[in-house]
């Protein structure tokens, strides 16, 4: 086995700091990757960050080495926003954790075989309401698919639903959005690299510190309500797990939950659930504005199919053109592009190279859904490689990660995917909108979720 991999040589002290606070982060990985191959070193003070750019490298690490590779970093500013380590995304690999994350996925997976194709099917006819009222006028849909998203999410966990106006539904949009993107900042994760900053005065740290706890007033208050209510469901995500905590307490295993679980698994749910879907649409329809073809191909397949009534999630394999659009745009823009740093628990190997215990692993997601040597054209918005076989197939696709930390919501994900896709694509013909609008740019931002901020309008026709 030989040493660490190779990888661009960094400043003294400060390592590769600059590389690391790039503004499109996942491109400029990848484009080292080009250069230092699939599996490459970087350092950022004490760390020793190893980047895996192919889907070879990422599945033997996530999936084949689980074990080795399923902690995540242990950090001052990851402690800050989660709760001391008990949040599902950025707990550490643990006894504790695994009751945690059992819990909530037993719960989702119960849900998903009961009523969760009736819950998004609601939301999802929500949106088609929203857009009728629009009346054909050039709008911005991107505020519309975080509340369609974000509802799905509120009564999964607390069964409860929100308009557009709400300010609660606003106040705690804000909180989650301020904390992904400061808490991705390269003032912030400086903190973690170099503790003598953390004596310094930094004015996006104390603005986290404020958003962390305006969150945790809003959580803390719904499920206060929630434990009131005297009607709650046996299907949400809080009941279930106030049983576990409740269970938990006279169990003989050692693993005794908490409320900070709860509160904590309630964050990763609305953090993890709302703004990557919602994302996640926008990119949908930013593509198919680049290709109409497409999205005609889409709407002619589902009148053939469908014979006029909405689909349903078990339509899938009756709509492989809908199924190509959904993975070429999770394969164009993974919205978690780097999906959350891992952990080696212990000394470990990735493509021949010794992998220290300790190593922060970035599995570059965006890099490997871009590698030339698996997709041919790996730039361009192509539904149809994945129709005809060649240049790259879904086993290759890794949006969700995979693993011991495989995404936790990838059922609700693909069934939102799916159905509110096809439900705006059966009802609505989607145009660059405005006065001689031209196409939307597909650059977008990058922090923890892949965004899409051009300031796109879209003008649905109703067919
Ligand atoms: C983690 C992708 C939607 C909840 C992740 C990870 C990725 C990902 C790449 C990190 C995996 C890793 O660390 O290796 C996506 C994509 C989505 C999506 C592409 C939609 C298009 C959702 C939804 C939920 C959710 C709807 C909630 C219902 C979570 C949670 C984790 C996670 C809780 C942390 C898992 C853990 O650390 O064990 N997701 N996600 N995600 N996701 Fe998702």
């Amino acid at each position: 086995m030989s040493g660490l991999p190779p990888g661009p040589r960094g400043l003294p002290f400060l390592g590769n700091l600059l590389d690391l606070g790039q503004d499109h982060l996942p491109s400029h990985l990848t484009r080292l990757a080009r250069r230092y191959g699939p599996v490459y070193t970087l350092t950022c003070g004490s760390s020793t960050l190893v980047v895996l750019n192919s889907s070879d490298v990422i599945k033997e690490a996530l999936v084949r080495k689980w074990s080795d590779f399923a902690g995540r970093p242990i950090s001052y500013t990851g402690s800050l926003v989660s709760g001391g380590g008990r949040s599902i995304s950025l707990g550490d690999y643990s006894e504790e954790w695994r009751v945690q994350r059992r819990l909530v996925h037993q719960t989702l997976q119960r849900y998903s075989h009961s009523s969760l194709q009736a819950l998004v099917r609601r939301q999802a006819l929500a949106l088609r309401e929203v857009l009728i009222g629009y009346n054909g006028r050039a709008v911005d849909l991107a505020e519309d698919f975080t509340v369609a998203a974000s509802n799905v999410i509120t009564t999964l966990t607390f069964e409860k639903e929100y308009g557009k106006e709400s300010e609660e539904l606003q106040q705690l949009h804000s909180c989650l959005n301020n904390i992904v993107s400061l808490w991705g900042s390269p003032w912030i994760s400086a903190l973690d690299s170099f503790p003598l900053l953390r004596k310094l005065p930094n004015r996006p740290f104390s603005r986290l510190l404020k958003e962390v706890a305006r969150r945790d007033d809003i959580i803390g208050r719904h499920i206060k309500e929630y434990k009131l209510r005297d009607n709650q469901s046996e299907d949400s995500i809080t009941s279930s797990l106030l049983k576990g905590i409740e269970q938990s307490i006279g169990s003989e295993d050692g693993v005794r939950l908490t409320d900070t679980h709860l509160h904590m698994a309630t964050v990763d749910l609305l953090i993890g659930g709302t703004e990557t879907t919602a994302a996640w649409l926008s990119w949908t329809l930013a593509f198919l504005l680049h290709r109409p073809q497409v999205q005609t191909q889409v709407y002619e397949e589902m009148c053939g199919v469908l014979e006029g009534r909405y689909p349903q999630y078990s339509d899938r394999p009756r709509l492989p053109v809908l199924g190509a659009v959904i993975s070429e745009v999770l394969r164009l823009r993974p919205v978690a592009p780097l999906a959350v740093p891992h952990r080696a628990l212990r000394d470990s190997s990735i493509a021949g190279y010794f992998i220290p215990k300790d190593t922060v692993i970035i599995p570059n997601l965006f890099g490997a859904h871009h590698d030339p040597s698996v997709w041919s054209e790996p730039n361009s918005f192509r539904p149809e490689r994945f129709l005809e076989g060649g240049g790259g197939r879904a086993r290759d696709l890794l949006a969700f990660g995979g693993g011991a930390r495989l995404c936790l919501g990838e059922t609700v994900a693909r069934t939102e995917l799916f159905l509110f896709t096809a439900y705006l694509l059966r009802d609505f013909l989607f145009l660059p909108g405005g006065e001689g609008a031209g196409l939307p740019d597909l650059e977008g931002e990058a922090s923890v979720v892949l965004k899409f901020t051009h300031a796109l309008i879209y003008n649905p026709t109703q067919i």
